[in-house]
């Protein structure tokens, strides 16, 4: 079976550490490297997250890091979700190996010695990917798509129009839906269609392990971890994005134009979704708007299941 090359730019984490888990251990990935971006907690935090659960799964995929501020606003971070560290109340090992430091150039030198078959998943804030498309113009030519979880339609998670990852970096965020590379937007319209009951994560899997453990131990953390107003489930965002390029039936939508708000007062970052073509605009995102419920369950058992062994 054809490997599908992929770069995971994430910010780790808890909902990120859960795609790393997935994408580490699905054979239809050649995961090529797990590039970092501050979001859900500074750089340094994040980068330390993703060495830790690297070396939890053994993996010896590249850690590199990436930038530590977005491209124009001032820092925002998730700890309000996610922790002082980025994981919650999860205790790793200290991590054995360092990251890379030369994000834009792995990102840029990857996707040339791909030949255009590289696909990336940006699960954090498009700061990495913004950099890459304003130092090397040409990285359209040699990327084959981003699959993006961030933005949404209807609602923010914020701000009431504002999804964290583009919020984190509005004019990021711009520059990538503007840079003509294939999108697929994973934003919270079917991210926050379904989610882990306490229920279902405790009956998650059928025997234990330290890797096991790890996972049913994140999703628990994130089990009402959204606030008030929110489903009492895990909402597990990155790794439905990440499963996109899994189940082709898992989500559905439609190529749309999505503009990004870089002005608004109140609406700073919200993703524009022209739903209904109102401005005849070039559609430049595959826009997912429906989620398969039975699908995704289906889907989160059988990738994480593979830890059991
Ligand atoms: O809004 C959800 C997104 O913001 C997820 O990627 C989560 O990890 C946070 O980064
Ligand atoms: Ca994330």
């Amino acid at each position: 079976m054809l490997k599908t090359p992929i770069i995971l730019d994430c910010d780790p984490g808890l909902d990120d550490a859960i795609a790393i888990f997935i994408a580490l251990a699905s054979s239809e990935f050649d995961v090529k490297g797990l590039v970092t971006v501050a979001g859900n907690q500074t750089l340094d935090k994040v980068t330390r997250n993703a060495l830790q659960l690297v070396e939890v799964i053994g993996s010896d995929v590249p850690v590199v890091k990436g930038a530590a501020l977005p491209l124009v606003r001032e820092q925002v971070t998730a700890g309000y979700v996610h922790g002082e560290s980025g994981l919650k109340t999860l205790v790793l090992p200290e991590p054995k190996r360092a990251s890379q430091n030369n994000a834009i150039q792995f990102i840029y030198d990857t996707a040339v010695k791909l030949k255009g078959e590289l696909v990336i998943v940006a699960v954090g804030p498009l700061t990495n990917i913004a950099h890459a498309i304003l130092i090397h113009p040409d990285l359209k030519e040699h990327v084959k798509k981003i699959v993006i979880m961030g933005g949404g339609h209807h609602n923010g998670n914020i701000t009431p129009a504002a999804e964290f990852n583009i919020f984190a970096d509005p004019e990021a965020a711009k520059v990538v839906f503007e840079s003509g590379i294939d999108l697929v937007m994973v934003g919270l319209d079917v991210t926050m269609a379904d989610g882990l009951s306490k229920d279902e994560v405790l009956s998650l899997f059928t025997k234990h392990n330290d890797k096991t453990k790890i996972i049913e131990h994140i999703l628990l953390d994130m089990v009402n971890s959204e606030g008030p107003g929110y489903k009492p489930w895990a909402y597990i965002h990155d790794a439905m994005a990440l499963m996109v390029l899994l189940y082709d039936d898992l989500l559905s939508g439609r190529m749309c134009h999505v503009d990004i708000e870089t002005k608004g007062d109140r609406t700073y970052g919200k993703t524009v979704v022209d739903y209904y073509d109102t401005h005849k605009l070039p559609k430049n995102a595959f826009v997912t708007f429906e989620v398969n419920r039975e699908r995704f369950h289906q889907a989160i058992q059988e990738r994480l299941r593979v830890y059991e062994q």
